[in-house]
């Protein structure tokens, strides 16, 4: 699968990913689970970088879910750390390459704060970039956000609810909504991924392990999703 065998005119302006089998990847070649992750990080920079050279203008990626602090005490700490040096040795080329770095999340106690400072030096190293919007979703959960949602309109004294209302709550309240969520490794789940977000994206499952998901991967997503017939509870397109 090649760019080459995509429409240029439909490429998703947001994608976003579930990275899922790093442990899986380690397990089956006898290597410890965190050797997995270590591995999904060329993964995810092959990826990011494809999707920035096919001119996609979002790419969200969960690196670390509200549910994942139920690990061995080991493999979270290993995360903790794995996100943090990621940043500090990436956030540089990212920068050079325009990508705006954002996070989403709770920021909550269990967060520790250097990994905090990290990310509001990545947010704000990158802050007026114009090229792709880079989204790490961090300690984040849809249902947290929801609650969290709720929680600042309840503090605001807000009468009326709508949609907007919700939508203008969210960690990211400028982020659009995806096109196309990508998991992989065979799950066949959302597992509280952008619940509010994903109402309408397409959703392409791929049986690839994140450590071994290429550009090629990412092409037949796309191309998977440039066939489907996205209507929308309607009968055409988002304004039928
Ligand atoms: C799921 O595999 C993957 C994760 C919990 C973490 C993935 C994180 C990265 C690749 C780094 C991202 C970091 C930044 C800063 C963007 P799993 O452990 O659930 O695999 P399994 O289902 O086979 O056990």
């Amino acid at each position: 699968m090649l760019a080459s065998d995509l429409d240029p005119t439909r490429i998703p302006s947001h994608i976003a990913c579930v990275m899922d089998g790093n442990g899986r990847w380690a397990e089956q070649r006898g290597l410890p689970r965190t050797d997995g992750h270590t591995a999904g990080e060329q993964a995810l920079f092959e990826v990011l970088d494809g999707a920035d050279d096919l001119g996609v203008g979002w790419f969200t990626v969960y690196a670390f879910s509200t549910e994942n602090w139920r690990r061995p005490a080991d493999e979270v700490q290993f995360l903790l750390q794995f996100n943090e040096e990621i940043l500090l040795n990436r956030q540089r080329e990212l920068h050079e390459r325009n990508i705006r770095i954002r996070f989403i999340g709770r920021r909550d106690r269990r967060v520790p704060q250097r990994l905090v400072r990290r990310m509001d030096e990545a947010t704000d190293l990158t802050r007026n970039n114009t090229g792709l919007t880079f989204t790490i979703a961090f300690n984040y959960g849809g249902r947290a956000e929801m609650v969290d949602a709720v929680q600042q309109i309840i503090d605001s004294d807000t009468r009326k609810v709508t949609e907007r209302t919700i939508a203008r709550h969210l960690y990211d309240p400028e982020m659009p909504e995806p096109d196309l969520v990508i998991r992989t490794s065979g799950e066949y789940r959302v597992s509280n991924f952008l619940l509010w977000n994903l109402a309408y994206s397409e959703l392409v499952f791929s049986d690839t392990l994140w450590p071994d998901f290429r550009r090629e991967h990412l092409y037949a997503a796309i191309k998977e999703y440039q066939d489907r017939d996205r209507r929308y509870g309607g009968v055409g397109g988002p304004e039928a």
